[in-house]
């Protein structure tokens, strides 16, 4: 087959190059790597100067398509097709593989049959494998460890694989990964996840490789239950009994409270619309404020009384000033003079205002 496709090619090949020999043309761009998924197309671009007379499309060394400049694309594979691109000074060929395979994977080359001069670059065929956890709904009790199984089986390359719970990432500590060759170049991956759950978690098992656009996921919902919530049912149920209580007497309390403003509101309206009745309200309420400043005055006359035991004290300590040693003799006297004069000046007040005579007695006692 390679040999056949060579022998058609020598000809074209003789003839396309006979009247460039004289030309000197190079690549200005090579094609770049490409990374596709088994099953979609590849495609690579190669853009030569003017003057080129034939570019020979390579995948892992082998032939599989050639553009002549005289004569255009000769393809003899439909997996193997082509567009150009043609611009005032430059010629573009774009190399089209259908259906790609794993085998594709490997070197693309364009060449141009110069010394040497050809462009390089790596397709990388990868594989979309399946992925599932293998425990389904998990119900986990409190401090109980569980491990939870994920496998990405028929994958190429080997998948990354991380552990998301709740939409944010499981630290790699937590979890291992083994990877195996499986059939037909593919490879399988174990994840296991230990986990000591705290809360119920939706835990998902993502797989990556470079070919995908999103990493392929699986989820498992794990409910924690937790063993303290049953124990703390009933107590629950009391608090929840209570506040229920609290509910209805607020609303009892406001009930009333606006009831009591319903009957305060009415009766000022009443008052105002009788007004003899008014003026009545107004003398008796005059009396009642009199009496209410009578009972201040007498409120006030019991309150002084507890003011004595403070001056009583600070005579009381005027002694003991006063038998400082010498040295201190000098501003002690005046202090306790000061003393007794005040003690003098408020003893009169005291005597006629009020009956606590006894109190000053014992007073003139102690100086
Ligand atoms: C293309 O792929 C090859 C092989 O994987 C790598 O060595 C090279 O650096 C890549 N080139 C670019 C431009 O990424
Ligand atoms: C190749 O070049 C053409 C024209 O510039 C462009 O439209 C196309 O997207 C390119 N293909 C690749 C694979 O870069
Ligand atoms: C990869 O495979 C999964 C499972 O078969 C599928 O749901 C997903 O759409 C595939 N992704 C792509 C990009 O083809
Ligand atoms: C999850 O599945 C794996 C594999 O079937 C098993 O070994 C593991 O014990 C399971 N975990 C739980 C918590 O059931
Ligand atoms: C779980 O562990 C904590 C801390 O060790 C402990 O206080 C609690 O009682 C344990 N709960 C159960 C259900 O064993
Ligand atoms: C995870 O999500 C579930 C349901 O959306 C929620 O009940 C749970 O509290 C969440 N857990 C954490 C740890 O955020
Ligand atoms: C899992 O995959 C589905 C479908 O591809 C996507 O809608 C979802 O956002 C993914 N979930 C995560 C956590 O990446």
């Amino acid at each position: 087959m390679e040999r056949f496709q060579k022998l058609i090619l020598l000809p074209l090949i003789l003839t396309a190059s006979l009247p460039g020999l004289g030309f000197c043309y190079s690549i200005i761009h090579g094609p770049s790597n490409a990374t596709v998924l088994a099953g979609s197309e590849a495609r690579f671009n190669c853009t030569v100067s003017e003057g080129w007379v034939i570019i020979i499309w390579l995948s892992n060394g082998n032939p599989v398509l050639t553009v002549i400049n005289s004569q255009g694309a000769v393809e003899t594979s439909d997996r193997f097709t082509s567009q150009n691109y043609t611009s005032s000074s430059e010629f573009t060929s774009e190399l089209i593989i259908h259906k790609t395979q794993l085998s594709d994977s490997g070197k693309i080359e364009c060449s141009i049959q110069q010394t040497s001069e050809s462009g390089v670059a790596f397709l990388s065929v990868q594989v979309n494998g399946s992925l599932f956890i293998k425990n389904n709904t998990l119900t986990v009790k409190e401090n109980k460890t569980v491990e939870i199984v994920c496998e990405a089986l028929g994958w190429a390359p080997a998948p990354d694989i991380t552990w998301m719970a709740n939409d944010s990432f499981i630290d790699k500590s937590r979890y291992a990964t083994q990877q195996s060759q499986g059939s037909n170049g593919l490879h399988n991956a174990l994840s296991t996840l230990t986990l000591t759950p705290t809360d119920t978690e939706i835990l998902t098992c993502l797989a990556d490789i470079e070919a995908l656009p999103n990493p392929q996921n699986a989820s498992v919902t794990l409910i924690f239950v937790n063993s303290a919530l049953e124990n703390n049912y009933s107590e629950d149920n009391r608090s929840a009994w209570v506040i229920v209580l609290a509910v209805v007497l607020s609303f009892l309390g406001i009930v009333l409270l606006i009831v009591i403003i319903v009957v305060v509101v009415r009766c000022c309206c009443l008052k105002k619309k009788g007004s003899t009745y008014q003026n009545e309200i107004r003398k008796v309420s005059a009396e009642k404020n009199k009496d209410g400043d009578l009972e201040n005055r007498q409120r006030h006359g019991s309150e002084n009384p507890g003011y004595i035991p403070e001056e009583l004290w600070n005579t009381e300590q005027s002694p003991r000033i006063a038998s400082l040693p010498p040295a201190s003799s000098k501003l002690a006297v005046p202090a306790a003079d000061l003393h007794s004069n005040s003690s003098q000046k408020v003893a009169p007040q005291r005597r006629t205002n009020y009956l606590i005579s006894p109190k000053k007695i014992r007073n003139v006692t102690l100086v």
